[in-house]
């Protein structure tokens, strides 16, 4: 009999989400899977229809799940979060910092600079202002928690063409270490997870099935990983199973980095 790891879902009653990134792809996958489990949750993103849309199928279902618009590039903005936050639910215990933009295609000789600066703004600026405002929300609220960023198997290989990418990524890895070391005593446990090639909105538009099923190809189960699939780490890492685990990476990606 095969049993679905759905069967042991986690209970987060009580406890308040945020998910940057939240309305699409990994970040929609968790934020879909932390309201199952009874979590209330706040979902940050760019694309404020989108997050609406998730919203309004998720509220009330169980917690409440309320979209919001923010860039995590904008400091101000992300303050601003911080600040809706606690003001409709008085705390924050856990968050996912999934905001994220995808590869380049350019080799680093010809790389236009403002686009590595654009996606070093989003992909490692943005998940530094994003912990920072959740480190201080959730140790003055909750007084406990749980924060995990998104990294990627390119924060562990290099990739031709996405030096961008790559370098925000491997810094990611160094920012969650040293916000772990940071936060241990004050019991906020702070961890990434890097998943390899996902079948996400990223990942789609940039490329067709051909080239989606060579990517998948890399990976030892032969195939991209789903959302869910992702989601599933990062539950465990949010919940009260891992409270021993800080500063950790953990590799969801069927096998790519055995190679
Ligand atoms: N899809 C993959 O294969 C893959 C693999 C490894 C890591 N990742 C990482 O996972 C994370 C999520 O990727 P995804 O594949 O789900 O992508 P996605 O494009 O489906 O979702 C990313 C979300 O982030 C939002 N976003 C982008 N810039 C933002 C900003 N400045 N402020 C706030 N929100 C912003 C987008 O609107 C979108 O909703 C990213 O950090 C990505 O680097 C993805």
């Amino acid at each position: 009999m095969v049993v679905s790891a759905r069967q042991a879902a986690y209970d987060f009653r009580d406890a308040v989400a945020l998910v940057t990134g939240g309305a699409s792809g990994i970040g929609e996958a968790c934020v879909r899977a932390l309201a199952a489990a009874h979590a209330h949750v706040v979902v940050g993103d760019l694309t404020l229809e989108a997050a609406e849309q998730l919203a309004g199928e998720l509220d009330g279902r169980s917690g409440r799940v309320v979209p919001v618009q923010v860039d995590v590039t904008d400091q101000a903005r992300v303050e601003a979060l911080g600040a809706y936050v606690q003001a409709t639910f008085g705390r924050l215990d856990l968050a996912v910092n999934s905001a994220g933009i995808g590869v380049t295609n350019q080799p680093v000789v010809d790389h236009d600079p403002e686009m590595w600066r654009n996606v070093l703004a989003v992909n490692l600026d943005g998940t530094f202002l994003s912990l920072r405002m959740e480190l201080d929300l959730i140790r003055r609220t909750a007084g406990r928690g749980s924060i995990v960023n998104m990294a990627s198997v390119l924060a562990h290989r290099g990739w031709a063409g996405s030096a961008a990418y790559v370098a925000s990524k491997h810094a990611v890895i160094g920012l969650t270490r040293a916000a772990a070391l940071e936060n241990a005593e004050q019991g906020v446990r702070v961890n990434s997870v890097s998943p390899g090639f996902i079948e996400t909105p990223l990942l789609v538009e940039r490329h067709d099935a051909e080239a989606r099923a060579a990517m998948g190809a890399l990976h030892p189960l032969q195939r991209l990983g789903s959302p869910d699939e992702v989601a599933e780490t990062v539950l465990w890492l949010l919940s009260d199973s891992a409270t021993f685990v800080t500063g950790a990476d953990f590799a969801v990606e069927g096998g790519f980095l055995s190679r």
